[in-house]
């Protein structure tokens, strides 16, 4: 599965490459997203059903902000004949600006069997602490739905000016060694040349967790690369790139079974229609 975070800005002339980034995915989780009554939403996945051989379902968090001129949503897409939603909670808890919207999803075709997926969009100006809070939000999901197997994804702003190695030491994600962060502090996940921040991330709770990924898989995809856009092109659709990370199958892969992707993140914003 792969998970994205996109900022996507045509949706009313849906274009081919968030369509093919996303259909890279198993399970794709978008931020950013600002559609209230989800129509571009569900004509992504309308387009997605149409244009992919398989089947696709969403679920979107409520519009959270601080202030109703900035309002936005999570939304996971996913195949339905892979994984299963076995349920969704909204996190009440702390003062986030967009409290991290849970989602519970069985898959019997990865190592681990049930695990529960919680995007965070940050706000830069509480980053440190939002991340930090994301501790309490674990130990409320885990006993929710007793399992530990929890993911934290998105764009944490966890680099540059808004997390500095010294902040660290007050992030509990940092100091709790029962924490892995899959994309490091090297990494880029901004597009354009003028920054080299490592915001968008991966984190995993558990030896368990950590060892049903492929080592090594969670990574930047750089789609600008892959399709051979030009910068400026990619800017139209984002201004990070997506980050994703892979499971691992059980079974060993049948040549019609799909690679068992799990993560990313591209940030989709999509206009309010
Ligand atoms: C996994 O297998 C169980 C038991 O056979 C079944 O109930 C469930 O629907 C399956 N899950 C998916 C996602 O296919
Ligand atoms: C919670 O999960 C553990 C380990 O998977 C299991 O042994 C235990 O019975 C579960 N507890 C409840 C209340 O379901
Ligand atoms: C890490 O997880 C183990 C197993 O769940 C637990 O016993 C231990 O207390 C945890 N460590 C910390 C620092 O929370």
């Amino acid at each position: 599965f792969i998970c994205i975070f996109f900022k996507f800005l045509l949706l009313s002339d849906p274009e081919l490459f968030p369509l093919q980034i996303v259909s890279r995915c198993d399970i794709c989780v978008l931020q950013d997203v600002v559609d209230p009554e989800l129509k571009a939403v569900k004509a992504l996945v309308t387009s997605l059903n149409r244009y992919d051989e398989h089947h696709y379902e969403y679920v979107s968090s409520q519009s959270l902000g601080k202030t109703s001129d900035d309002l936005q949503q999570y939304v996971f897409i996913y195949r339905t004949h892979l994984v299963k939603q076995l349920g969704q909670h909204q996190y009440k808890g702390k003062a986030f600006v967009r409290p991290p919207f849970a989602v519970h999803f069985s898959c019997n075709k990865t190592d681990i069997k049930e695990f529960v997926l919680v995007p965070l969009h940050t706000d830069p100006d509480q980053a440190v602490q939002e991340i930090d809070w994301l501790y309490d939000v674990f130990e409320e999901v885990s006993a929710k739905w007793n399992n530990t197997n929890v993911m934290f994804l998105g764009d944490f702003h966890a680099g540059c000016a808004y997390v500095t190695r010294d902040d660290k030491k007050n992030i509990r994600l940092f100091t709790n060694s029962n924490f892995s962060w899959l994309i490091g502090d090297r990494e880029d996940t901004t597009v354009t040349d003028q920054t080299n921040c490592p915001y968008d991330r991966i984190v995993v709770h558990g030896q368990s967790f950590l060892q049903a990924i492929r080592p090594f898989s969670g990574m930047v995809f750089n789609f600008g690369k892959e399709f051979r856009l030009k910068q400026a092109k990619v800017l139209k659709l984002s201004d990070h790139y997506p980050i994703e990370v892979r499971l691992k199958g059980s079974a060993p892969l049948l040549q019609a079974t799909p690679l068992l992707v799990v993560g990313a993140i591209i940030r989709f914003v999509f206009p309010a229609l």
